[in-house]
């Protein structure tokens, strides 16, 4: 890797990252790997969300996840980009919950400065795009990025991955650390653009919908940042 981002800090203790031979060490002494060519924020410990998302995955999911989501970046994210900030150049995001990674690439296409994360498994892949200093094994429940980095924070399709593991009533607390840590990335004026399975999604089965209640139902207690989405 060349040199570090800037916005990076220390997912423990958000201070600053320095490189060392074989990683990042922050000022504070917590050490992180460089594991394939990626910084690992996990250091090893890879929470069970990442892999509950990943059961089942097979080269046509590779496929399929990656066509599903160049359709959601080109026909909604980008534009809602134009609209919201009148121009795609420079604008700092995160796709939090990265999966393969497709969305990075695609997403500097356009002059957007963009950055991924992903806990889980999905990252084997992410050797052929190459962006070592773009994309990071790491947990939306404690990001390595210090506070008001990015105009916007993507999630698609992990929010209901978040806590998947845990029993039906226990994941609101998972959900509200990743909300809470798009909410400390996002800059004052920033916009958070997180998709998930809803009531109006098609073939979503009925448990998937019950879990958009009490998602709702803590998002309402996060309080109101930046401006209405439009
Ligand atoms: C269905 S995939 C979606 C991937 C990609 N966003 C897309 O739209 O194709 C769900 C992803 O959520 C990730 N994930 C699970 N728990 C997460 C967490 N706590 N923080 C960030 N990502 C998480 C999984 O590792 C997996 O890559
Ligand atoms: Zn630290």
């Amino acid at each position: 890797m060349t040199a570090l981002p800037e916005l990076l800090a220390c997912p423990t203790c958000l201070s600053t990252l320095r490189s060392t031979a074989d990683g990042v060490r922050c000022v504070r002494g917590h050490e992180f790997p460089i594991i394939d060519g990626y910084i690992d924020f996990l250091a090893g410990e890879r929470p069970q969300d990442a892999d509950w998302a990943q059961v089942g995955l097979t080269a046509d999911s590779h496929a399929d996840e990656a066509a599903g989501l160049v359709h959601r970046v080109e026909n909604y994210v980008v534009p809602y980009i134009r609209q919201s900030f009148g121009s795609t150049e420079g604008i700092t995001l995160l796709d939090d919950g990265a999966g393969y990674g497709h969305a990075v690439p695609l997403l500097r296409e356009h002059g957007i400065d963009a950055y991924g994360i992903d806990p889980g498994s999905r990252r084997d892949k992410w050797a052929e795009h190459g962006l070592s200093d773009r994309l990071f094994s790491g947990s939306g429940r404690s990001l390595p990025f210090a506070d008001e980095s990015f105009d916007v924070v993507f999630s698609s399709g992990v929010l209901e991955h978040v806590g998947e593991h845990l029993p039906e009533g226990q994941r609101g607390g998972p959900c509200a650390e990743y909300i809470r840590e798009v909410i400390r990335v996002m800059k004052p004026d920033g916009r958070g653009l997180i998709a998930h399975p809803n009531v109006m999604s098609q073939d979503i089965p009925d448990s998937r919908v019950g879990f958009v209640v009490p998602a709702d139902r803590f998002m309402s207690r996060v309080p109101p940042r930046g401006r209405p989405l439009g």
